[in-house]
């Protein structure tokens, strides 16, 4: 029996899914969570990013985006984590985050970083509990760095 390759086209399969996931984030009641284009946003993570997903009976439990092309700084940039509240407090973002981070260090670079919302308690704490440091803020959000 001869078997085919099965090719998925990412921006059809996983788009809808990570939509789903992140606006259903959105418009949670905690008014934690902005995204202004997320069309635009889902499209250029899934083209220039590093995306771990955490998938069960083809349902996205969580995913994780993250950048691995800045060769010339060689600081990796954690972009977006959102694990799915069915899931939650079971040790997925953390083990998301440990793949990235161990991904970003093979692959030479120095240090890696993110951004959060600072009334975000739980990925503020998160970044806390895998030995990010607070490196100051921009106008929006606070910057976070783990040194690799
Ligand atoms: C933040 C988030 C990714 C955590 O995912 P999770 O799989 O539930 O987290 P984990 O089980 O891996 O927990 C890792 C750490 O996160 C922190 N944390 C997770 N849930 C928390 C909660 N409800 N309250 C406080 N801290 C929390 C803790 O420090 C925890 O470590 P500990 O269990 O040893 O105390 C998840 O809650 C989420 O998707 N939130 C909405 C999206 C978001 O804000 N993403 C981050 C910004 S991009």
């Amino acid at each position: 029996m001869k078997f085919e390759p099965i090719m998925i086209e990412q921006s059809s399969y996983l788009k809808p899914k990570i939509y789903d996931l992140m606006n259903l984030m959105i418009n949670d009641e905690s008014g934690l969570f902005e995204v202004g284009d997320l069309d635009g946003y889902i499209d250029k993570l899934i083209d220039r990013a590093s995306i771990i997903t955490i998938m069960a009976q083809d349902a996205l439990l969580g995913f994780l985006a993250y950048y691995a092309n800045d060769y010339v700084n060689k600081i990796g940039f954690i972009s977006m984590l959102i694990i799915d509240p069915s899931t939650k407090r079971m040790g997925y973002g953390r083990r998301l985050v440990e793949f990235a981070v161990k991904d970003l260090t093979l692959k030479g670079f120095k240090k890696c970083r993110t951004e959060v919302n600072a009334d975000n308690t739980k990925a503020v704490n998160i970044c806390k509990r895998l030995g990010f440091t607070y490196v100051g803020r921009n106008e929006e959000y606070c910057v976070f760095e783990l040194t690799l």
